[in-house]
């Protein structure tokens, strides 16, 4: 893939074994990494899956159970589709800056948008048996992340891409994210009813983490089984966007110090924004 600011992954892309997702990225817009490619036990993901569970408490008062539906029901679009989305989701917890600066997301992230990429979104997701009275085939319907920015796009240089932690096991039926390989290429939207003949499922169990292009055709499958199903989200932007949820300036210095990359956090969060940053020398009556 070329790109306007060429990084240099090879270390990573060795130290890791990333030669394979690298090619998928290009060649498909999305790549699934397996749990022994990331190194982390299943306990990392179980933790990181409790901690949604326990915001999603904390935020709606109901209790969710993984083998089960929620006991409630919800009004709106939650309700209607069978889904909860949990912003903010670095605010609460340090495991959720963990997924961020996991060096195997850092490079594949980094070579989709290249060095200073921001992040756009924080977001949990749970969701679980789609109500009968919904009557698509999919839940989220087919759309590329990127879709603020006007098409044509170049596929090599995408404005925003993403990343899917599985904290559940995804299977057609499960209601997974399904997705139209290749389809980045076309650098622009779905006509209507064009993507869903063409998708295919993300077939992948917990632990594992998806990386896709924000050119991607993409949307989720109705989930046929009771239960639920958790990922964690993350689109990214190019330092040129400004991110979807603001969290300059939001977080505690707790988290940087407690992170195992401050630097890469600080960029994600756009603490190292100079042209921002005002000088009272060059700015008269700023103090
Ligand atoms: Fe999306």
């Amino acid at each position: 893939m070329e790109s306007h600011d060429p990084v240099d992954l090879s270390e990573a892309i060795e130290t890791y074994g990333l030669a394979r997702h690298i090619t998928e990225l290009d060649e498909t817009g999305l790549t699934i990494v397996p749990q022994s490619t990331l190194g982390l036990d299943d306990e990392w993901f179980e933790q990181l899956r409790d901690s949604i569970l326990r915001v999603a408490k904390a935020r709606t008062g109901v209790s969710f159970d993984l083998a089960s539906n929620p006991s409630a029901n919800f009004e709106g679009r939650a309700g209607v589709i069978g889904h909860l989305i949990l912003s903010h989701l670095i605010y609460e917890d340090q495991l959720f800056e963990r997924v961020l600066t996991n060096p195997i997301k850092k490079a594949l992230m980094t070579h989709m948008l290249g060095t200073g990429h921001r992040l756009a979104v924080s977001d949990g997701w749970i969701k679980w048996q789609t109500p009968n009275t919904w009557e698509e085939e999919s839940t989220t319907g087919f759309h590329t992340d990127q879709s603020v920015v006007p098409p044509p796009w170049n596929w090599r240089l995408p404005h925003i891409a993403n990343m899917n932690w599985i904290l559940t096991d995804y299977t057609r039926e499960n209601g997974a994210l399904a997705y139209v390989p290749g389809s980045h290429l076309e650098g622009r939207l779905p006509s209507l009813g064009e993507a869903l003949p063409l998708a295919v499922p993300v077939e992948a169990p917990m632990g594992s983490l998806v990386m896709f292009s924000g050119c991607l055709w993409h949307g989720a499958y109705r989930k046929t089984t009771p239960g639920l199903r958790v990922a964690m989200l993350g689109q990214h932007c190019r330092p040129y966007m400004l991110p979807f949820q603001d969290f300059k300036g939001r977080i505690k210095d707790e988290i940087f110090e407690a992170s195992e990359d401050p630097d890469y956090l600080r960029s994600l969060m756009r603490e190292d924004e100079g042209q921002l940053r005002v000088d009272p020398v060059s700015v008269p009556g700023v103090k």
